[in-house]
């Protein structure tokens, strides 16, 4: 007899959150009110996330690359992550939700780090649920500052050593990842995070992604067979 291997509920779920520039296009609107879509669309979703039983929720906010876009645009999703922490850490507290950030805070500005500092001390009661903020993340530079610091170690890391080096060190790995915006490729998320992940496209604009088609990939999910490259 076959082995029931169906993926059930997944665990840990991470969004590339793309189209919110041609989502404002489409209605003749700056690309600054994309994002706050974006952003509102994000702090619902991740509710939803939750409220279906799912413990880790990573959402791709900015990328390393996303960094050399002009200065206006950064300068906007700047103050959109000011705005959130303003607005949100309290919420996330009522609600037990733990805040993470991955990424390199070094590359924006300092008041953002002391903010996310801020925000991940307030909730690290949380235990309903992880969102991940992944912020000046790169998979490469995860995997590159893991490496530097396993050569200054002086000796060769075993899998779980390495997993252990990266931004994700306390994290499941993500079982399924949802890209919106028509884009098929991963764009340096969580790359060696995801050598197992099943993956959900969607031409849906990410400010148009409602939480039935949230349920609409978390079905198709629960119908994969994981194998883990075994048979
Ligand atoms: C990519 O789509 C998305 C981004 C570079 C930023 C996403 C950020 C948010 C939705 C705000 C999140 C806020 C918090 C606080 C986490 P794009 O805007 O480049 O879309 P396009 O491909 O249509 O131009």
């Amino acid at each position: 007899m076959k082995k029931q291997t169906q993926a059930g509920l997944p665990r840990h779920v991470a969004i590339i959150m793309d189209g919110n520039g041609r989502w404002a296009k489409k209605r003749l609107l700056p690309r600054s009110a994309g994002h706050r879509a974006g952003m509102n669309r994000m702090i619902s979703l991740s509710e939803a996330v939750f409220d279906r039983g799912v413990e880790v929720c990573t959402v791709f906010a900015l990328s390393t690359e996303n960094l050399s876009r002009p200065e206006e645009e950064l300068k906007g999703l700047f103050s959109l992550f000011r705005e959130y922490f303003a607005k949100n850490v309290e919420k996330l507290v009522k609600k037990h939700i733990l805040l993470k950030v991955i990424g390199n805070l070094s590359l924006l500005p300092e008041d953002i780090g002391e903010l996310v500092r801020a925000g991940e001390e307030e909730t690290k009661g949380g235990d309903k649920g992880t969102l991940v903020l992944a912020i000046g993340y790169g998979g490469r530079q995860d995997i590159l500052a893991a490496v530097n610091e396993a050569v200054r170690r002086g000796r060769e890391v075993s899998e779980e050593e390495f997993s252990a080096l990266l931004y994700t060190k306390d994290l499941p790995e993500p079982d399924l990842l949802i890209r919106t915006g028509k884009e098929l490729r991963i764009s340096n998320f969580l790359l060696w995070q995801s050598a197992y992940t099943e993956f959900y496209f969607t031409d849906t604009l990410f400010p148009d992604f409602t939480d039935e088609e949230l349920d609409k990939a978390l079905k198709a999910y629960a119908a994969r067979e994981r194998r883990y490259g075994k048979i």
